[in-house]
């Protein structure tokens, strides 16, 4: 680090969490160990399975999982990770499927993990079946929020979820029909991300499109129990105009509910590498007739303009965290108390006991 630098910490404010926490591998595998692998974590909307058969599958923080809607009709969640020989069972994605089959031998797993046919192994197949299944992991669902946990004995699910269910009181989601899904591959870590989305400070130098319908001087993020939740005024004579006018609700460690007036995108911020992140995006709306479909496109098309530009910001940032002059920078004591929240979280992980 530069021995010029003047360090711009005042004992009133808070610093950031420092910059080897970003891109150090020993550190994401720790956070993954002690924090994706250990807690409660949204996975998808339960929109995506109506029906027994239907299943979402993807790789959360490096682990393959599937969830799928059982003959009983619960929902079900496994390891997608065959107890042959480590395929994929599923083919990683969504939709709808009679068996668990798996894609390289084809082992055949039935909706409650249990092995049920192994073709042409040879020796007792019977005896094979009896004592292999699919890992299990524990399954949630919350007003259509469909949760997991890999952990043995999972915390507390209300714990977990604190004060969700109270700000998503009368926000409607549960009448938000599934529209489409999309996903954005980034190359930063998860925390460079959730920062971002923590604070409304970067609006009006970042989203020309947003600081249009935004008011600024009302702009506040409001922390409370593991969510924080976005609350602004609107510009005057924006009131019809702006898609944004809704709920901006996130939830720790990695999620976020934008709720617009039309509808809602749930948007997952998935680790895939101490630099790399995924976010997920799930696009839901109240009306999805033709007559609704400009104002649904429209809200999408800002969505993508204003991911984009947290794209580029966050690629930019990230760089800079791995650069080896930055260590630490000060918190606007104005905007940025959910950053704060989010690294005392953070900070609580790393002091957790291995
Ligand atoms: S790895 Fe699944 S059947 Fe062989
Ligand atoms: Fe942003």
């Amino acid at each position: 680090m530069p021995s010029t630098a003047k360090s711009s910490a005042s004992a009133a404010n808070h610093l950031t969490i420092p910059a080897t926490w970003y891109h150090d591998a020993g550190i994401y595998k720790m956070e993954c160990e002690k924090l994706f692998y250990s807690e409660w974590l949204l996975f998808c909307h339960e929109t995506l399975l109506p029906s027994p058969g239907h299943y979402v599958a993807y790789t959360v923080a490096g682990r393959p999982i599937l969830v799928l809607r059982g003959k009983d009709g619960q929902l079900k969640g496994f390891h997608n990770v065959c107890r042959h020989r480590a395929s994929l069972v599923l083919k990683e994605g969504h939709g709808k499927t009679e068996v668990l089959r798996c894609m390289y031998h084809g082992w055949v797993y039935d909706t409650n993990g249990d092995l049920c046919k192994a073709p042409g192994f040879g020796g007792d197949e019977k005896s094979l079946c009896d004592r292999t299944s699919l890992f299990p992991v524990h399954v949630k669902n919350v007003d259509g929020l469909v949760f997991i946990c890999m952990a043995a004995k999972p915390p507390s699910f209300e714990k977990s979820i604190g004060d969700l269910p109270a700000a998503l009181k009368g926000s409607g989601i549960e009448s938000f029909k599934f529209f489409d899904t999309a996903a954005h591959p980034l190359k930063c870590n998860w925390k460079t991300y959730i920062e971002n989305y923590m604070e409304g400070y970067h609006i009006p130098i970042l989203h020309p499109e947003l600081n249009r319908d935004v008011d600024m001087a009302t702009y506040k993020v409001v922390p409370a129990e593991r969510i924080a939740r976005h609350e602004t005024g609107l510009k005057p004579g924006r009131e019809k105009e702006a898609a944004n006018t809704g709920l901006w609700i996130w939830l720790w460690p990695n999620v976020a509910l934008n709720i617009y007036k039309n509808g809602m995108n749930l948007e997952i911020v998935n680790p895939t590498g101490p630099e790399t992140t995924e976010l997920r995006y799930c696009y839901m709306f109240k009306d999805l007739s033709k007559e609704a479909e400009p104002e649904n496109r429209k809200t999408i098309d800002l969505s993508f303009t204003v991911t984009r530009q947290d794209i580029d910001i966050c690629e930019i940032v990230q760089k800079n965290l791995h650069a080896g002059v930055y260590e630490a920078g000060e918190l606007s004591p104005r905007h940025e108390n959910g950053v704060v929240y989010f690294h005392d979280l953070v900070r609580a992980v790393h002091a957790k006991p291995a």
